[in-house]
């Protein structure tokens, strides 16, 4: 059977949330923002996210990459499953993720991103993992570091599981 150990509670989450809703509302005052959701795993924390931004010009856009699969080791091979809709040409952009590891992914998406020719690109993450971090990223904005461990819940999850759950757990299998 499965453990989940719980790592961050509800309102330690919702905390979070509103201390860095603050800080980017602080950062953008006066800017229009485009966030754009790493799906599937940032859609709670998005959501929850703009809902506490107090920004007068915002837009939202989802953008998909590939994703771990069954398993719980990255995978260095990142493909491109959708694209964003909104013209960020000139546009301050704040790519919205559920769990930066390794940083590979991130990597990748603001070197994609950066080909429409934004005014500024710049990372928010719910969880900022950084025991196998691979590459130079700056998470720009992070709700929660954590050392290790696989996580789940609030939108989080292994093969398509547990995303629902209301707090982050760590899974052991
Ligand atoms: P990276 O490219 O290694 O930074 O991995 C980023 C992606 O892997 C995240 O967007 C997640 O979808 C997934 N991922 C990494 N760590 C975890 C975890 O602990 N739980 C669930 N998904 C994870
Ligand atoms: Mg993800």
């Amino acid at each position: 059977m499965p453990e989940f150990i719980p790592v961050i509670g509800k309102d330690e989450i919702q905390r979070q949330l509103s201390r860095t809703a603050k800080a980017i509302s602080t950062d953008y005052k006066g800017r229009e923002l485009v966030l754009i959701g790493v799906l599937k795993g940032a859609f709670l924390f998005l959501a929850d996210l703009v809902r506490q931004i107090n920004l007068e010009n915002i837009k939202i856009d989802f953008i998909q990459a590939s994703s771990y699969g069954a398993d719980t080791i990255s995978s260095e091979k990142i493909v491109l499953k959708k694209d964003i809709d909104i013209d960020i040409r000139g546009k301050d952009v704040l790519l919205v993720e559920d769990i930066v590891d390794t940083g590979l992914t991130l990597t990748h998406l603001i070197r994609h991103l950066q080909n429409f020719g934004p005014k500024s690109v710049k990372v928010c993450a719910m969880v900022d993992k950084s025991e196998r971090r691979e590459t130079a990223i700056t998470v720009d904005y992070a709700c929660v570091a954590v050392q290790e461990g696989f996580l789940v819940g609030y939108g989080l999850d292994y093969a398509e599981d547990y995303r629902n759950l209301p707090e982050i757990y760590h899974l052991k299998l």
